[in-house]
């Protein structure tokens, strides 16, 4: 069923409650999620978005209950990502003579991905289009998250549609922030940024100056995923704000693999130096993590701690792979320092530091190896090592 969110503008996307595993199974999204197109019936008919192309007889179905396809004459694609554009094709069949909306970066990538000689119309920051009583305006949003991201503003309703920004992966009964569970609702929407927005804070604080300074009264912001912010709206731009200045606290993350359990003693023990020293620490074992839930819990903490034994000359390849996640998001504002076990080749440690390098976080002293298994005296340095990791988290 449509929901009308406020005169003439109506929610029909689709609510996805099984899905898991989103971006292929690149992102877990332990509640689901929703794709949300809005529809806005003035003189003319605009389409803000679509929705993911396995769900595009409900999305369809829904906009039918509001209106007859062939007569929309406007659908904005603010970003071509398939979770949002893979229903155009079967749309644009029973609106082909719509105009199709992008920016310029769009006007790229809509093709790109569909290749159909639609109605384009390009356009860029401050451009308007006139729906009848109301207008809207777009406002590219180049890198949040693809180059063709754009928001677009609605006039007389002051809805913000700003497709991926400000989005949960949350799927819920209620569409609307002040009718759902809080604790949760923030829980999503910072796994949410911390998984996909991390590389980009410094656009964003940029793009919320630029958009506050065009003083476009806003009455609730309509992401593409999860709820509308209609309560209070300008809280999630405020707490982008905060999160894009990544100031994490003065706690610690351990992550670990081991094979023998060698180096997952001595995460303990590094543990026991911090906790010892008053910092608030989660171990986590790469091998069975959740490596989205964990980028989270990275991108609170200070302090990064990784540990594998040695393997194959390296590190084990359930490490490898949540580093190179690690890498990718570039995380600001963190230090860290690796450790591991080894037999006899003993490459854990450097080939951890050179993540920690390509990641650009710092390294608060050298590494600690551990020759086979750890015994007391061993373990007493692990402790001494999370002593000094605890002095520099909170320095
Ligand atoms: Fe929700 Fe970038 O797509």
């Amino acid at each position: 069923m449509p929901i009308e969110l406020a005169k003439g503008v109506y929610w029909v996307g689709v609510t996805d409650w099984g899905i898991r595993h989103f971006h292929g199974f690149e992102l877990s999204v332990h509640r689901g999620t929703t794709y949300n197109s809005y529809l806005i019936m003035d003189e003319k008919i605009a389409l803000v978005d679509t929705v993911w192309s396995p769900h595009s007889e409900e999305f369809l179905a829904r906009v039918r209950e509001l209106v007859d396809p062939t007569k929309i004459d406007y659908v904005v694609v603010n970003h071509a990502e398939p979770d949002h554009s893979s229903s155009l094709p079967a749309l644009m069949k029973l609106c082909p003579n719509a105009t199709v909306v992008v920016s310029k970066n769009g006007a790229t990538s809509v093709p790109g991905h569909y290749h159909e000689n639609w109605n384009f119309k390009t356009v860029k920051t401050g451009d308007r289009i006139s729906l009848g009583k109301n207008e809207l305006v777009f406002v590219e949003a180049t890198m949040l998250h693809w180059p063709d991201t754009m928001f677009c503003y609605l006039t007389g309703e002051q809805i913000l549609m700003s497709n991926d920004a400000f989005g949960q992966h949350y799927a819920t009964a209620f569409l609307f922030n002040d009718l759902v569970n809080q604790e949760e609702l923030y829980e999503e929407a910072l796994k949410y940024f911390a998984n996909i927005l991390t590389p980009y804070t410094d656009k964003i604080l940029k793009k919320i100056d630029e958009i506050l300074a065009l003083n476009l009264p806003v009455k609730m912001i309509a992401p593409s995923h999860g709820v509308i912010w209609r309560q209070d709206p300008l809280q999630i731009v405020k707490q982008y704000q905060e999160w894009s200045l990544q100031k994490p606290a003065p706690t610690a993350v351990i992550l670990y693999d081991t094979m023998w359990h060698a180096t997952e003693k001595m995460a303990k023990a590094i543990a026991e130096g911090l906790i010892e020293c008053g910092i608030d620490c989660k171990v986590s074992h790469a091998a069975t993590a959740d490596s989205n839930d964990l980028m989270v819990e990275i991108f609170k903490a200070k302090l990064v701690v990784l540990g594998s034994c040695t393997y194959n000359n390296g590190i084990l390849p359930s490490m490898a792979k949540i580093l190179e996640e690690m890498r990718g998001l570039r995380f600001k504002n963190k230090i860290g320092a690796a450790f591991g076990s080894y037999g006899w080749s003993g490459e854990c440690v450097k080939s951890i530091e050179e993540i920690f390098q390509k990641s650009g976080i710092p390294l608060v002293r050298p590494g600690l190896r551990v020759k086979w298994q750890p015994g007391d005296a061993d373990l007493k340095l692990c402790r001494e090592f999370g002593r000094e990791l605890a002095a520099a988290t909170k320095g």
